[in-house]
């Protein structure tokens, strides 16, 4: 079964786009995605052949080979069609960054970074991408934010570029916490900041 950030992810895509889903590595999701008729229109990459192996033995075990197309490549750098979405999951804002900075890339973004969401944010806003949808999921005491970007402008506010568009009142008070615990030790006035924004937020959210 997915995975339920895989299974958000999924949900974010569009029915009958062309999709690559890029660093693939068992290709759960594009399998997801061909076997629950979201789309047929798939390319699965990697950059590690030894990964693109298992993949091709997971699409095999599903009778899919024929059906998902598998490419060897770092980023889009191999890539050569077109695609209305990419979907870059369970990797770091640097190498997201990396990936993203190739000449061609789709026009919708699904994005699932594990780190620095401050600089995925601000990076993609300086690329010419808005915030469609951002969503926090909770997976085994672990917060997962996924971010669908489409290709436009928009300012966003410095909490924006913080803590996103997600409205998550869990995820805020989660992070109050944390804060309210670090800046306990530190006295950091950037921690107490995020204190006072996050406090007005989680204020704001509707009950
Ligand atoms: C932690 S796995 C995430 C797999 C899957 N996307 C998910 O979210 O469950 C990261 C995968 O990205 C691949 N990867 C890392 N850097 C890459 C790059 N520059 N281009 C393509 N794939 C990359 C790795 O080989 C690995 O299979």
């Amino acid at each position: 079964m997915l995975s339920k950030r895989l299974k958000s992810i999924a949900d974010l895509v569009p029915n009958n786009a062309r999709v690559i889903d890029i660093g693939t590595d068992h290709a759960y999701l594009p399998i997801y995605l061909y076997e629950n008729n979201v789309t047929k229109n798939i390319t699965a990459s990697d950059i590690s052949s030894k990964v693109l192996k298992s993949s091709l033995d997971n699409l095999k075990k599903h009778n899919l080979d024929d059906k998902i197309t598998l490419v060897l490549s770092d980023g889009l750098k191999n890539i050569k069609e077109n695609f209305d979405v990419a979907i870059i999951a369970g990797m770091g804002t640097h190498t997201i960054k990396k990936i993203l900075s190739a000449s061609q890339i789709p026009d919708t973004l699904i994005i699932q970074s594990n780190n620095d969401h401050y600089e995925l944010r601000s990076f993609l806003n300086t690329l010419g991408y808005k915030i469609a949808k951002e969503i926090v999921i909770e997976d085994k005491l672990h917060y997962y934010i996924i971010i669908k970007f489409q290709k436009g402008r928009e300012l966003l506010s410095q909490e924006e570029l913080l803590f996103g568009k997600s409205n998550n009142i869990n995820y805020y008070s989660y992070l109050l916490d944390k804060y309210q615990k670090i800046y306990k030790k530190s006295q950091d006035k950037k921690h107490l900041e995020y204190i006072n924004i996050l406090s007005k937020l989680i204020e704001k959210i509707p009950e």
